[in-house]
């Protein structure tokens, strides 16, 4: 009962919040129809043993009541037929197991193939996903942080590792949990068999914003996953029209502000196509693609939603309070508020603090940041479910 009651706590689980069903049950990969499968058939053995157990208990109990027979039931010692039956249901159900077992594990651990490689860098508080030089057109290419970009229908090869503390990667609709541990590099062969975005959580403890360490794999048919990945390549960030906002935001995410003490953005965020190559931060070469900020801790649901007001003033509160909103993040507050730093205060004027930025200087920043659109037609969020 326990067992059943835990599945279908698990089955009927989803997460409002982000209108994305984080159910098992909820299948887009052929590992997770297996896993699933495989629990099916070892919950549904356990309820036959359960029911047949429970018969023979309760049938003896009150077969031999002791108010039914005035002289004790009779004594003997063996009974071949009786053992033979105990013997051979509980040897059958082994070999029933293990032959499901055996068949699981060869779609779980697949021969390595030609897949499409993915390196899976997790770090407090977000995910890193690089498409290594040696496959496909798509090398070098890093995706925006937070966004794993998948070919439906085909291997993919997840390289997992972790760039501080032990996290988890779990996408439940993708497959079981595994660890992204430092210095261990851990493969994981696994695959989509339908478009869309899936929901995807960090499930290890690690630090104070672990829940606040979401992802999203983007599961796309194999000519739109090409296309992507190919105006990933090609992207060069646009130069801002001198005057502009966007070039106020450029100067200042390239430079910080020497006055204030403001640290530039490019010491720890990559855009490409430009001077800026930091590795600490998430890449923001196509800023403006994205559907979601501080690893999912906003989401907008369409282009439109994400250009609106409300999504200005979440950019905005992120980088300025960078601190309040996200705990623990390595990204510098702009508000002049102490934080912590590697278990120090960290207050302004003192080595590594971080200097402050007007409102408007934060909105040219924020500016910048959505100018750093992938063309149109490579969208890989329109039209995903
Ligand atoms: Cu990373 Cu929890």
């Amino acid at each position: 009962l326990p067992t059943l009651t835990i599945l279908g706590a698990t089955l009927l689980t989803g997460c409002q919040q982000t209108n994305q069903s984080l159910s098992i049950g909820d299948m887009a990969s052929a590992y997770n129809r297996e896993i699933f499968w495989m629990s099916i058939w070892a919950i549904a053995l356990s309820i036959i043993i359960f029911i047949g157990v429970s018969y023979a208990l309760f049938y003896t109990v009150q077969k031999f009541r002791e108010d039914k027979h005035d002289a004790p039931p009779a004594q003997f010692h063996g009974n071949n037929k009786l053992e033979t039956i105990l013997v051979a249901v509980p040897v059958v159900i082994v070999i029933l197991l293990s032959v499901l077992t055996v068949k699981s594990m060869a779609v779980l651990n697949p021969t390595p193939n030609q897949a499409t490689k993915v390196d899976v860098l997790a770090k407090q508080f977000w995910w890193n996903f690089a498409y290594p030089e040696t496959t496909s057109d798509a090398g070098g290419v890093v995706t925006n942080g937070n966004e794993l970009i998948m070919p439906t229908k085909e291997a993919v090869a997840l390289t997992i590792t972790s760039g501080d503390v032990i996290h988890g990667f779990w996408a439940p609709n993708i497959g079981g949990q595994r660890a992204a541990m430092p210095s261990v590099k851990k493969t994981w062969q696994v695959d989509t068999d339908r478009a869309g975005a899936y929901q995807g959580n960090c499930s290890q403890l690690c630090g104070a914003s672990h829940a606040n360490m979401r992802y999203k794999v983007i599961a796309l048919d194999k000519t739109r996953y090409d296309a992507t990945l190919a105006a990933m390549k090609a992207y060069r960030a646009p130069e801002p029209a001198p005057g502009s906002a966007e070039a106020r935001g450029y100067t200042l995410f390239m430079q910080g502000k020497a006055s204030t003490g403001a640290v530039s953005c490019a010491g720890c965020h990559r855009v490409q196509g430009t001077p800026a190559a930091g590795a600490a931060g998430p890449d923001l070469s196509f800023f403006g693609t994205r559907r979601t900020l501080g690893a999912g801790m906003w989401e907008a649901m369409s282009a439109a939603q994400w250009i609106d007001e409300k999504a200005a003033a979440e950019l905005h509160a992120w980088i300025k309070h960078s601190q309040k909103v996200k705990p623990g993040s390595l990204m510098p507050p702009y508000d002049g508020t102490p934080y912590m730093k590697g278990g120090k205060l960290i207050k302004t004027g003192d080595q590594g603090a971080n200097g402050t930025l007007t409102d408007a200087e934060i909105d040219d920043i924020a500016a910048y940041l959505r100018s750093l659109k992938l063309p149109e037609e490579a969208d890989y969020w329109k039209g995903t479910p």
